[in-house]
């Protein structure tokens, strides 16, 4: 089943060797998720309550996305997180769920899903490119950038 987000989780963060990164609160994703213009949306995979995780979780996937655009080709989303708790891979809920982003999109009127993928995750790598993804920094020489603390903030004040 595929619910709303409430909160994502620190696993996938853990996941990709980045916990110290993390600085977000729950407040945060209160606001920025739940407010009247969301920040970013999101699904839930839920699983019924006697398939729950060993920990006693039933909730064990989810997919954080947000709306962007291309000046190309117009509206595009974003798929930021794409997790599925370790016990509960191999079972279809990453595709579901990644096919549920995919039909919100489309319903949007977007015609590109992107993401990043981190360049060791060969799995999810692997994973991605069987759903039809292709890889636009190999074929295309994209670079992710991001500026971000001082740097944002002389950038802003014009002062570099
Ligand atoms: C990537 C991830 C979301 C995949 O979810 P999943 O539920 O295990 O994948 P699914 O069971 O839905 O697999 C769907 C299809 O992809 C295939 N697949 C899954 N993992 C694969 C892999 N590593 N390599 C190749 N194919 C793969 C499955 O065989 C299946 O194929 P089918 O449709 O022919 O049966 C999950 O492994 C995950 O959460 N990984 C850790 C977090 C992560 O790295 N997220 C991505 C961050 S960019």
């Amino acid at each position: 089943m595929l619910g709303n987000v409430q909160q994502p989780s620190p696993e996938l963060a853990e996941h990709e060797k980045v916990s110290d990164q993390v600085k977000i609160t729950q407040k945060d994703l209160e606001q920025d998720g739940f407010s009247k213009n969301p920040f970013f949306h999101g699904i839930i995979a839920e699983v019924p309550e006697h398939l729950k995780s060993r920990d006693g979780h039933t909730k064990v996937g989810y997919s954080l996305y947000f709306y962007t655009y291309s000046s190309w080709k117009g509206r595009a989303v974003y798929m930021e997180d794409l997790y599925v708790m370790p016990e509960f891979r191999g079972k279809g809920i990453g595709k579901a769920l990644m096919s549920k982003v995919s039909q919100l999109g489309l319903a949007a009127g977007c015609t590109q899903l992107n993401f990043t993928v981190l360049d060791w995750n060969k799995s999810s790598l692997d994973f991605y490119l069987k759903q039809g993804c292709w890889d636009v920094t190999s074929d295309l020489g994209y670079h992710c950038m991001r500026c971000e603390g001082d740097a944002l903030e002389n950038l802003a004040q014009g002062d570099l």
